[in-house]
């Protein structure tokens, strides 16, 4: 079959991983008779410096028209200047609203080959298996009013958490319907106890858990749920939570993994459209363009990106099972190389898990 990904590598390592990716996906077109046709798009800072904006229409147009799209990561110092009229981060969010990309899924799997990278006890990470799904276009991010403002002479700023019930309902309901396929469990997270826009989130999420008898449900306050990601992660199943909560969330969860760089991501709206796949991991511009980041967030997103856009379930476990057979192997980047040990590059880990594919056990 032919199909078609907009590639947007972004900046800082994000050209790096994914050109791993794409080497993974050439990989797996030559082994299952696929063509994939690649179309290139400009996102972020090397947006803005070539054209003023941070996601220029003809990148959107890009991705509204392909099967699905593949993104590196966005940002660096040279954008970040607070006072800028435009950032990268910018169209990222742009993105993922003018997709319509509600529901951002982020697995946490713990591969016994690194249980040692985890900085927690083995005991603790070993069998992890949970899926964070985060509320992508409301909330915080995307709520007016929004900006400085002067009271009383003074500078002040607002941000705003508003929650209509079907964007609260849409995202909820994905968790249940998921959970259904994996342990049968939705732990949803709020601050029911201070934020009226929580006690919406409770009370929309209490009915829907009321069609789903068959699935456990249970609410846990925010904070709580940071320290249980740390004392007990292998209890939870299914976590579903409002944009912000499931951003910081999934970065204290990905430590459970070992590293960032480990961390894939599906964002998906409705059932038809194209999703958008990307690393959990920013634009790493301290490690940029010298070979050492880890291409398996990113390899990881792929296989995430064959399985829920494409419908190739089959290649998308053969991504799966070849990146854990290298990790079996003992190759390791950086970030989840131990003390001492020696680890390989960006391009060589993506060759490694390409020559899994291209030679299957
Ligand atoms: C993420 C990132 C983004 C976010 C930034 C880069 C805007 O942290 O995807 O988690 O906050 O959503
Ligand atoms: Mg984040």
């Amino acid at each position: 079959m032919n199909y078609t990904i907009a590639l947007l590598p972004g900046d800082g390592i994000g050209p790096e991983v994914v050109g791993g990716a794409r080497r993974v996906l050439d990989a797996i077109a030559a082994r299952f008779g696929h063509v994939f046709s690649y179309r290139e798009g400009m996102i972020g800072g090397c947006a803005i410096d070539a054209t003023g904006e941070a996601l220029p229409e003809e990148t959107l147009g890009l991705c509204l028209s392909s099967d699905a799209a593949l993104l590196g990561a966005v940002g660096g110092p040279k954008w970040s200047d607070p006072k800028a009229p435009v950032r990268p981060e910018q169209g990222l969010l742009k993105m993922r609203q003018a997709m319509g990309v509600f529901a951002n899924l982020r697995p946490v799997v713990v591969l016994d080959a690194l249980i040692e990278a985890s900085p927690l006890r083995p005991e603790r990470v070993r069998g992890v298996d949970l899926l964070i799904i985060r509320e992508l276009t409301g909330g915080l991010y995307f709520g007016v009013p929004q900006g400085q403002e002067t009271i009383d002479g003074e500078r002040a700023a607002v941000d705003t958490m508003r929650y209509r019930e079907s964007e609260i309902r849409r995202v909820v309901r994905l968790a249940f319907e998921l959970a259904r396929g994996r342990r049968r469990k939705v732990t949803s997270v709020d601050k029911a106890n201070v934020l009226a826009s929580s006690r919406l989130w409770r009370e929309v999420t209490h009915e829907i858990a009321a069609e789903y008898p068959d699935v456990e449900h249970e609410d846990i306050l925010v904070d709580a749920c940071a320290m249980y990601l740390i004392n007990r992660p292998a209890d939870f199943d299914v976590i579903v939570t409002e944009n912000m909560f499931g951003d910081i969330l999934s970065d204290e969860a990905s430590m459970i993994a070992g590293s960032m760089g480990m961390l894939p991501s599906a964002s998906l709206g409705e059932s038809g459209r194209p999703g958008l796949y990307e690393p959990i991991h920013g634009s790493a511009p301290d490690i940029a363009g010298q070979d050492i980041a880890n291409p398996l967030a990113t390899i990881l997103s792929t296989a995430m990106m064959l399985r829920s856009s494409l419908g190739l379930e089959e290649e998308a476990i053969a991504i799966e099972s070849a990146v854990a057979q290298v990790l079996a192997d003992g190759a390791r980047t950086a970030d989840i190389a131990r003390a001492g040990e020696s680890f390989i590059g960006t391009i060589e880990m993506s060759e490694r898990v390409a020559q899994v594919l291209s030679s299957p056990a």
